[in-house]
């Protein structure tokens, strides 16, 4: 079988690959990307509702989750959310803010996987997608052998992601291949995913699906001020994706349905002007209809306002201001939006993304134990790794 020579091989056509490849084409080096997809860039396509969320102003290495907290730093320094908007401004994509410095397309997701793809091209970057990779073997340099053909190079960039979204292409590749040489690998687990609700919880909370509204979820001393999402198999939304990252097994949630209110004196208050009222219209002025209708009798009785003695009304505001949910587990890799833990940091330079045991490996984006927020931070550190690497090839 024929062997095709590249100065740099990046394994993963992602987002931190088209990156990678691109500042290390626009720099000379002669790159080739190889996916298994027959698409780059899928998770970027669906991503953000198709609008890509693709950077956040508020990035820092404080938005992200590693086991060596400061690792991000350097990165997010030389690639900042202000160097990612000039090049989304450069080709002329419209875009806007959402909340919480969330950036955003105007039109479509497309637009982002376009620009990169034009970057690569004016890197003279060579992507070969559909390539099933066989093995990789390192000894003077690096050999990638896939069913179509043997590839060469003197770097190789782990750019395969994590284990989020198996339907989307993920597998454990950058985890197996950094195994392969002796790098270790901080225990995946799924993120930002939603939470399934335990037997005792399921039935009322499945009567909910599709009720949604503001709240404060913590667990710790994390917390969220965001939405959440009743679903068919307990919470979703992005207070709840946003706390899974730090949720571990067994340990409850703290959830305000009211954040910012002081509930023992709305309930007391209510009852002084509105004795004949009872729970659910009560409670329905303050949460969604559907949510006080549960919450009310099940909280407050049957009785009308006037018949609540103080001992029902302080547990009744407990609840609501502190709700203890207990997931039962995640929902998994099928679908968490990222995969927490990965190549082990300390493994790698936090300035050029190389191993520090194995010259010439590189890791970049998801497929390292760095893992960003919700809301634009996992594709910014997709951008910064991959600019870091890029540079460094
Ligand atoms: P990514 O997973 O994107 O790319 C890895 C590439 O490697 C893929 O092309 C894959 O096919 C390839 N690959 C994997 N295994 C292989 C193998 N064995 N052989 C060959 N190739 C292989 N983040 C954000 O900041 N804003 C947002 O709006 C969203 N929205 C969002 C929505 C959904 C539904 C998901 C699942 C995720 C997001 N994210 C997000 C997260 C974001 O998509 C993610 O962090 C980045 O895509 C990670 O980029 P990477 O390039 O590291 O991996």
């Amino acid at each position: 079988m024929k062997q095709e020579k590249f100065d740099a091989i990046v394994i993963g056509a992602g987002a931190a690959g088209l990156m990678t490849a691109f500042t290390a084409g626009q720099q000379g080096a002669r790159v080739l990307v190889l996916d298994h997809n027959n698409e780059p860039g899928r998770k970027i396509l669906i991503s953000g509702g198709g609008r890509c969320n693709f950077t956040n102003r508020h990035v820092a290495a404080d938005r992200f989750l590693s086991t060596n907290r400061h690792f991000a730093r350097s990165a997010l320094a030389r690639c900042t959310a202000r160097d990612f908007l000039a090049l989304v401004k450069r080709h002329r994509i419209a875009w806007h803010e959402k909340t919480l410095g969330q950036l955003f397309c105007d039109g479509s997701a497309r637009e982002i996987l376009a620009m990169l793809l034009e970057e690569c091209r004016a890197g003279h970057v060579t992507i070969r997608l559909s390539e099933t990779i066989r093995d990789v073997r390192h000894a003077d340099g690096y050999e990638v052998r896939t069913d179509t053909a043997t590839f060469a190079s003197e770097t190789l960039v782990l750019a395969c992601g994590g284990l989020s979204i198996p339907k989307l292409g993920a597998t454990g590749l950058a985890h197996d291949l950094a195994r392969q040489f002796a790098i270790p690998v901080v225990r995946p687990e799924p993120g930002l995913v939603p939470l399934q609700a335990g037997a005792d919880d399921l039935e009322w909370m499945q009567s909910l699906a599709g009720v949604s509204l503001p709240v404060r979820a913590r667990c710790g001393k994390i917390g969220f001020d965001e939405a959440i999402l009743f679903t068919h198999r307990g919470l979703s939304g992005p207070a709840i994706l946003q706390i899974s990252s730090f949720w571990k097994e067994g340990l409850p949630l703290g959830i305000d349905l009211l954040p910012g209110r002081d509930v023992l004196t709305l309930l007391k208050d209510a009852r002084s002007a509105r004795p004949r009222a009872h729970a659910t219209s009560i409670l329905g002025e303050w949460l969604p209809r559907r949510l006080a209708e549960t919450m009310g009798p099940r909280l407050l009785g049957p009785k009308p306002a006037a018949e609540w003695p103080d001992r029902i009304l302080r547990p009744a505001a407990q609840a609501l201001q502190n709700w203890s949910f207990k997931p039962a587990r995640t929902e998994g890799y099928a679908k968490a939006e990222v995969t927490i833990g990965g190549i082990d940091t300390r493994a790698l330079s936090s300035r050029t993304m190389e191993a520090s045991t194995v010259p010439g490996l590189y890791a970049v984006g998801e497929a390292v134990d760095v893992t960003g927020w919700l809301g634009g931070y996992n594709f910014h550190w997709a951008w910064a790794s991959g600019h870091a690497a890029g540079v460094a090839i």
